[in-house]
């Protein structure tokens, strides 16, 4: 037993949920009128509604106690102070710092780190303002009209998540294109369709030494000079994002067209650093500062609000008990906003890059779940496909709903056809339908029609999918990572599980190519490197 699971929060959570586990939503509304006023908050602009969780006054007074217990205070002010909450990486973990809209200092190493932030900022904007206004201009003198950022990870989702979202405020004179798989069909068939003379490839990378950036970069590279027959024409339409200045160097990219982050952004937090580029291009500077102010202002809630008001908080400790107590294994996403169609595929990363760990901070591994798998489609395309499985199946999936309470498309009734739907599904997942309410569909049809419900959501309602929103709805999700990993003991920050299959893909690419003789695999990988050899050596 770990010291998490023999402490007394814990047992206490563990009692409380043996005696408690059969009360069904239905009846805990019914028996208290008071249980949506008390049981929702609004931070940063954003309503959040959690009475629909399986949870009583009693559940949660055990789940702060629990937070208490694992010094949750402590660790929202060593987050924000620039503690190396990192400790595998020895650094802090400050996106905070990218988005502070205070006038307060950030002191990293003995230096206040807020003027270089604001620094690359002013040089975001400035580029921003010069590619859009047409002043900034290809090798050939031609304006930019597509945009085409080249990483993988956090410097592909979160960009690409928010250039999705944002797109009622993109300029109609740019397109933001996204590519991050290693696999050629990516680049190849966008390539087809861009001219070189209009396009501008930003290549981002914190570390500049991924292997799908590099590989991708260099072939978009060599597609250009190809096509305008001059290599100085990289100049006009290559940037680059990164923390290292020689990578990029090596890589051909003059660094006086770099914008800087640095090493205490983590990859899948940086969409507020210069990794959020592309944003700023596609929507503009202002928009992107506005982004930073919603989350700077969810910030200022999670540093200040009382852990019983703390949203962040309070959504962290759910999801604690879903995972440790009731057994989900799973957490869906389910934004009803076709513009939110990359939050949840951004918030796998996110959520699962971070918190997917099984080695506490002391170095012990963890006897208690740690991340749920996080999966989701926006609705109400869901509805048609896996909602089933919750209406009906056997599993408990705790589900976020998110949706904007005014649209930027107001077609007809859709919008309110999209609010209806979206309140229905919470509802009938919360209340299922009984046995006696089955009682008119015929016999042998009955237990067929009866859904269990009991179905724990949350609803997160934004008055608009507007940036200031999108902004402080995205710090949400962070700050909730943060408050699990406080409470399961582990970093979130660091990502040493994708290191083994880098390595063993860089051993098998030179077997592929021919350039190194196979070394000692498993059967399976042997079998399968023999059939693509074959082929191959048929075909020469
Ligand atoms: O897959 C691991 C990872 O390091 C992610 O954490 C990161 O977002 C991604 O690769 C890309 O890394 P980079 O920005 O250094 O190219």
């Amino acid at each position: 037993m770990s010291r998490l699971t023999e402490s007394p929060a814990w047992r206490a959570l563990d009692a409380h949920r043996r005696q408690h586990a059969e009360q069904h939503l239905r009846d805990l509304f019914a028996h208290d009128g008071g249980r949506f006023a008390r049981l929702s908050g609004e931070a940063a602009g954003l309503f959040v509604d959690y009475s629909k969780n399986r949870v009583t006054a009693e559940t949660l007074e055990l789940l702060f106690a629990l937070a208490r217990q694992q010094g949750m205070d402590g660790w929202i002010a060593r987050l924000f102070a620039g503690d190396a909450v990192n400790h595998t990486e020895r650094r802090p973990a400050l996106h905070t710092a990218l988005r502070n809209r205070s006038q307060r200092p950030v002191v990293v190493a003995d230096r206040d780190v807020m003027p270089e932030v604001r620094r690359v900022l002013a040089q975001m904007g400035e580029f921003a303002e010069r590619v859009r206004g047409g002043e900034w201009t290809g090798h050939t003198g031609q304006p930019v009209r597509d945009v085409v950022n080249i990483g993988i990870g956090g410097s592909d989702l979160g960009p690409q998540m928010v250039c999705a979202a944002l797109e009622p405020y993109a300029s109609e004179s740019l397109n933001a294109h996204f590519v991050s798989n290693v696999d050629g069909a990516h680049l190849g068939a966008l390539l087809k369709r861009l001219d070189p003379r209009t396009t501008l490839f930003v290549v981002a990378s914190k570390t500049f030494t991924t292997e799908e950036t590099l590989a991708n970069a260099a072939s978009a590279r060599r597609w250009l000079i190809e096509r305008l027959g001059e290599e100085r024409a990289v100049a006009r339409h290559f940037v680059a994002v990164s923390t290292n200045e020689a990578g990029v160097r090596a890589f051909g990219i003059d660094p006086a067209n770099m914008f800087e982050f640095w090493d205490w952004v983590g990859g899948r937090y940086s969409l507020w650093s210069a990794i959020g580029l592309p944003i700023a291009l596609y929507v503009g500077m202002e928009r992107f500062e506005e982004l930073l102010a919603g989350a700077h202002a969810m910030d200022e809630h999670f540093r200040a609000a009382p852990l019983e008001e703390n949203l962040p908080v309070i959504l962290g400790l759910l999801g604690v008990w879903y995972v440790n107590f009731l057994d989900a294994q799973t957490q869906a996403i389910l934004p009803y906003d076709q513009s939110l169609c990359r939050f949840p595929a951004y918030l796998q990363q996110a959520d699962m890059e971070s918190n997917g760990k099984r080695v506490d901070r002391d170095g012990r591994e963890v006897d208690y779940a740690t991340a749920p798998v996080i999966w989701g489609e926006p609705g109400t395309n869901g509805q048609h496909a896996f909602f089933q499985l919750l209406h009906q199946g056997t599993r408990l999936v705790p589900a976020d709903f998110i949706v904007a309470a005014e649209s930027h498309y107001p077609l007809a009734d859709h919008h309110p056809r999209l609010l209806a739907n979206c309140l229905a599904q919470t509802e009938a997942l919360m209340r299922g339908r009984t046995a006696e309410e089955a009682a008119d569909e015929p016999p042998e049809l009955r237990p067929y029609k009866v859904f269990p419900g009991n179905q724990p959501s949350t609803t997160i309602l934004l008055p608009r999918l507007d940036p200031f929103h999108l902004g402080a709805l995205i710090a949400l999700y962070e700050h909730r990572i943060y408050a699990q990993a406080v409470i399961w003991n582990i970093n979130p920050f660091d990502q040493w599980g994708v290191e083994l299959g880098k390595r063993l893909a860089r051993t098998l690419l030179a077997e592929i190519r021919g350039d190194s003789a196979p070394a000692a695999h498993d059967g399976s990988t042997a079998g399968l490197l023999g059939r693509l050899a074959a082929p191959r050596a048929h075909g020469e």
